[in-house]
């Protein structure tokens, strides 16, 4: 099975957990590769300039332009796909991404790292795969700040995406690993 991890992140959390779990797929002595997902824009924000940017990219669907990625998913039998969770809803880079791959029929599983306020999230990840086998969907709090903790809480997700009953949705229990308090508040109230 040959598995390709494409992710983009911002601040360092979906690159931890999209490392982590290569390293957990070659523990099991799979083979994945890693894909950054890097915009044209690299602009380093901070404070609340970072947060009216990127929630403003949301609330305007924006998609923005991304570095010229040498990718093909023909050649992989599973597709793993994280981005952070920006104003509720996936970053926009992810998107972009997706506008440029068919992924009709393929398998693929879907990761996103929030600071506690996933909103639904996964739900519009999940909408911008049409016709994709979602293998598995699992959400990560801020993964930097307890990256042992978020080997456990992945190394089960990883066992399932490789076992059987693989192509049946699967639960997004997120854990509370830490607070970097996030967003535009918007996600806060969605369901637990
Ligand atoms: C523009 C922006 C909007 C965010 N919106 C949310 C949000 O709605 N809910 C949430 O829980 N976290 C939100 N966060 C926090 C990030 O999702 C969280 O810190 C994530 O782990 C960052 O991943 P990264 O380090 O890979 O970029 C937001 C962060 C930014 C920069």
């Amino acid at each position: 099975m040959k598995t390709a991890i494409i992710y983009y992140s911002l601040g360092g959390n979906c690159a931890l957990a999209a490392a982590a779990l290569k390293d957990l797929f070659a523990g099991a002595g799979k083979t994945a590769d890693l894909v950054e997902i890097k915009t044209v824009d690299a602009k380093r924000r901070r404070g609340f300039a970072k947060y009216a940017w990127g929630c403003s990219q949301v609330l305007l669907g924006k998609k923005p332009a991304l570095r010229p990625l040498d990718f093909d998913p023909a050649g992989y039998d599973l597709l793993i796909l994280g981005a952070p969770v920006w104003a509720g809803s996936p970053a926009p880079p992810a998107a972009s991404f997706l506008r440029t791959v068919d992924l009709r029929g393929k398998r693929a599983a879907l990761f996103c790292c929030h600071a506690g306020g996933k909103g639904r999230a996964l739900e519009k990840f999940r909408a911008l795969l049409p016709g994709a086998v979602i293998a598995g969907e699992i959400d990560l709090v801020n993964p930097a700040g307890n990256p042992g903790g978020l080997r456990e809480k992945l190394r089960p997700w990883v066992e399932s995406l490789g076992g059987p009953g693989a192509g049946r949705p699967r639960g997004t229990d997120g854990q509370r690993i830490d607070g970097d308090e996030g967003g535009c508040g918007v996600g806060k109230q969605a369901a637990p």
